[in-house]
């Protein structure tokens, strides 16, 4: 039997812009019925319930949102979040490529990518994109349990051949074989798609980049993820490592890897040139505000970068960032902004980790939307969970203030329920205590 779900749903028609808390692009249907079509998708929105043919679920005064969109994140890092003490280089090389070596046994990278998955489910996340580990192992049991669960995952084999551990490092023959039989065996299975996953340019002699770079010309529609100037000795040591290039954004750029596919991790420290290439190439900036406050790397200058016309999501980076939880993220990417005197609306938020991903990455026609016809990939939150929670949002005299509280108190502990293409995949296991 089909299903319907009646909820308060939110969504955007638009883009609500930063600091417009009445923005017409908000989509805000109160005691709605979402109804899910056999395909998965979701087939109608409507005020009236529907007839006896539908199974109808009742999450009267829920919010039901898009599924969150996580664009950067790292499956074999659970292992290491919440790893004290270090700034970004030590951090990779004390706790990071020693647990990425772990995945070298399938057995290792099977379960951690099952156990990966369902977190994501838990935390709200139902489309993410991805860093295994330079493993094929560790893409292929990605992919398998995104494609278990119909979660949307975008990923691809780490490439690493140089300036990392005996067992980390690959070569360009091999890699390049293996990315071409990944790309071959997963890209558009389903509803995987691959990325070629240059770790950073200090990991990648130059003529691994250009092979990336040949990757993406025989592969339209192929994506493309890395991180780029997250952090000023990883800037500086990038500087010394490629003398002739403009910047660090430039090494990417050189070699081919910048389109409207390309997301790149962090971008704090850029400058204008860097965010005009960024705009001009439909790449995109993945804000890891948890990340960068965890790991001491800087503050995002999302103002300018937006200001620039350059696409900004949102990403927990897991495990240099702290939570799984896009709401923490947001919050985390409020405070961030806020340091530059910017104050970013609920509404900003929210559209950036749904329908802001989803079109920066070409695909907001199946995600971040509640619009027929999209996946029905969607999370059904408690406003508030907890004595302070429920006292502040009773206090709360508009939708805005309501849900920024949400945005701001909330966590994994307010999600009910998640549904991937149209099926229930979490469940909270019991109810919050008051
Ligand atoms: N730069 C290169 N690798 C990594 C990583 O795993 N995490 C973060 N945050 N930055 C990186
Ligand atoms: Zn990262």
């Amino acid at each position: 039997m089909k299903t319907a779900i009646l909820a308060d749903l939110l969504d955007f028609t638009g883009d609500p812009g930063l600091d417009d808390l009445d923005s017409p692009a908000v989509r805000w249907r109160p005691d709605h019925w979402l109804l899910i079509g056999d395909d998965g998708c979701i087939a109608a929105v409507q005020p009236e319930a529907p007839g006896d043919a539908w199974h109808q679920i009742d999450h009267s005064g829920r919010l039901l949102l898009p599924g969150f969109i996580d664009t950067h994140v790292h499956c074999p890092q659970v292992d290491v979040i919440a790893s004290w003490g270090t700034e970004l280089l030590d951090w990779l090389n004390t706790y990071t490529f020693p647990a990425e070596a772990r995945h070298a046994d399938p057995a290792v990278a099977r379960a951690a990518a099952d156990l990966f998955a369902d977190a994501l489910l838990a935390h709200g996340s139902t489309t993410a994109v991805v860093f295994p580990t330079v493993h094929v192992a560790s893409v292929d049991a990605l992919f398998e349990a995104a494609s278990a669960r119909g979660m949307q995952v975008i990923a691809g084999k780490v490439l690493m051949d140089r300036h990392a551990p005996d067992n980390l490092r690959d070569d360009v023959a091999g890699a390049e074989a293996d990315c071409r039989a990944l790309i071959d065996r997963w890209h558009g299975r389903g509803r995987n798609l691959y990325a070629v996953t240059p770790r950073f340019a200090a990991t990648s002699t130059p003529e691994q980049l250009a092979m990336a770079g040949r990757l993406l010309a025989d592969h339209p529609g192929v994506y493309m993820q890395t991180h780029v100037a997250e952090n000023r000795a990883e800037v500086a040591w990038i500087a010394e490592l490629f003398p002739d290039a403009r910047s660090y954004l430039d090494v990417y750029a050189r070699h081919g890897l910048l389109n409207e596919r390309a997301v790149l991790a962090h971008g704090i420290w850029l400058d204008d040139t860097d965010r005009a290439l960024l705009h001009g190439t439909g790449a995109q900036i993945a804000f890891c505000p948890s990340s960068n406050l965890f790991l001491g790397s800087g503050l995002f200058g999302g103002q300018q970068a937006v200001a620039a016309g350059v696409h900004v999501s949102m990403a927990s980076d897991v495990g240099g960032g702290t939570s799984l939880s896009m709401l923490r993220t947001l919050l985390d990417g409020y405070k961030v902004q806020a340091m530059a005197g910017n104050r970013l609306t609920a509404w900003a938020l929210l559209h950036a980790a749904t329908r802001g991903a989803a079109q920066a990455l070409r695909l907001g026609d199946a995600v971040g939307t509640l619009e027929p016809g999209a996946m029905a990939d969607m999370c059904l939150w408690d406003v508030a969970v907890g004595p302070v929670a429920r006292r502040r949002d009773a206090l709360a005299r508009e939708l805005h203030e309501r849900l920024f509280a949400w945005v701001t108190l909330g966590d994994e502990r307010n999600l009910a329920e998640t549904w991937v293409g149209g099926v229930r995949r979490y469940q909270r296991p019991t109810s919050p205590s008051a």
